[in-house]
């Protein structure tokens, strides 16, 4: 007997359908692999792929994470009421605006639950961050794929493709992998022309990167009475915390009820719930880390461009490049060189690789081993 049933047949048989035809999450390649398929030391592999942010965390949320040894028996209740007031004052709104989930990804996959039925349409970018579309198909949606134009959201394709039953716009801003945002223009444009009923999700996971004046505030929508939009966060990009899985939402009172009715009530740990706290009382750290990563924005930018590539403008914590060659084939030469880069051919650019801004040698020791590739 086959140890696997083909679907439709035997247990598989009672799979939900939309579900059973998700295409799989492609994580980043891993370093251990890497290391171990390479012979190069695990501590010398250089992982550029998954936009992490390897600046090392701050002292004080360590020592936050450090003294919840003491309370682990216990329940985070008290922890998660602290952490809700605090991302509520960091981002100017009550806190009845907030909604907090163990990663932003999270909300990504509760959203659909609230708004789409079987046949709800929710408008999406084929070239943005993978989970909207897979979020969406659990709950059966249809999708509309409006492809990005020049690297950036297509706001007027986006509102024609909106109907009554569009329940959802995915918007990534900046957008991961093209590192492009939605202009404050182009955000009150799409605001102003799509039905109350319809949810304008605005992913900033990488918000804290940004330095482009125009750049598109969910948040001032909010306050303006649209009370569809959404806003998600994330402390793992620009906090560096991506290990702990803390991330929220910025939304309309009755979305957070709806949001939180529909949550496991203790889903963030006691050491996230402190990391938190400690993260957003730490200025300093967060200056000196974002500055860093602008940095090495700006010469990864640099050294490609001299290269004869075109660089996407980024303002996110990585930067989408045009090789002008197979991007896979030489995604697949930097992992022999223990640099692992993410190829882009999964959202339609087969010439491109993503490259996640890393420490200044980590940055370094990509374009080293991208001068010896080439
Ligand atoms: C656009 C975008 N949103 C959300 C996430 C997930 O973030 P979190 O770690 O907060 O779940 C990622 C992760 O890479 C991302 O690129």
């Amino acid at each position: 007997m086959d140890a696997v049933t083909p679907p439709g047949a035997g247990h598989e048989a009672a799979f939900r359908a939309p579900i059973a035809h998700i295409r799989d999450y492609e994580p980043g390649a891993d370093a251990e692999q890497v290391a171990a398929a390479t012979g190069i030391p695990f501590e010398d592999v250089v992982k550029l792929a998954s936009n992490e942010n390897p600046y090392p965390v701050s002292p004080s949320v360590l020592r936050a994470i450090e003294r919840q040894f003491d309370f682990l028996h216990s329940y985070p209740w008290e922890d998660f009421g602290r952490l809700k007031a605090a991302v509520a004052a960091a981002n100017g709104v009550p806190d009845a605006n907030v909604v907090l989930s163990a990663g932003s990804a999270q909300l990504v996959l509760n959203l659909p639950l609230l708004y789409v039925d079987p046949g709800d349409e929710v408008v999406l970018a084929p070239q943005s961050y993978a989970l909207y579309e897979a979020a969406s198909q659990v709950m059966g949606a249809t999708l509309r794929r409006v492809p990005l134009k020049d690297y950036r959201f297509d706001i007027p394709a986006i509102v024609a493709a909106c109907g009554p039953r569009t329940r959802i716009v995915w918007l990534c801003s900046p957008n991961n992998p093209t590192g492009a945002v939605v202009t404050a223009d182009e955000l009150e444009r799409l605001v102003t022309q799509v039905p109350e009923t319809t949810a304008i999700v605005v992913d900033q996971a990488y918000r804290e990167f940004v330095d482009e004046d125009d750049y598109g505030d969910p948040l001032a929508l909010l306050a303006a009475g649209h009370r569809n939009v959404i806003s998600l966060c994330s402390f793992s990009k620009a906090y560096a915390l991506a290990g702990l899985r803390l991330g929220y939402a910025i939304a309309d009172p009755a979305v957070c009820v709806m949001l939180d009715r529909i949550s496991e009530p203790f889903l963030l740990s006691r050491p996230a719930c402190a990391a938190g706290l400690a993260a957003l009382d730490d200025d300093e750290w967060l200056a000196a880390s974002t500055r860093t990563v602008l940095e090495g924005r700006a010469l990864l930018t640099r050294e490609l461009t001299a290269l004869g590539w075109d660089v996407v403008p980024s303002q996110g914590n990585f930067v989408l490049a045009d090789t002008h060659g197979d991007g896979r084939a030489l995604f697949r030469r930097l992992l022999d060189e223990g640099v692992i880069v993410r190829p882009a051919d999964g959202w339609g650019y087969p010439t491109h690789i993503r490259v996640s801004v890393g420490l200044p040698e980590q940055n370094e020791r990509f374009l080293a081993a991208l001068r010896r590739c080439l």
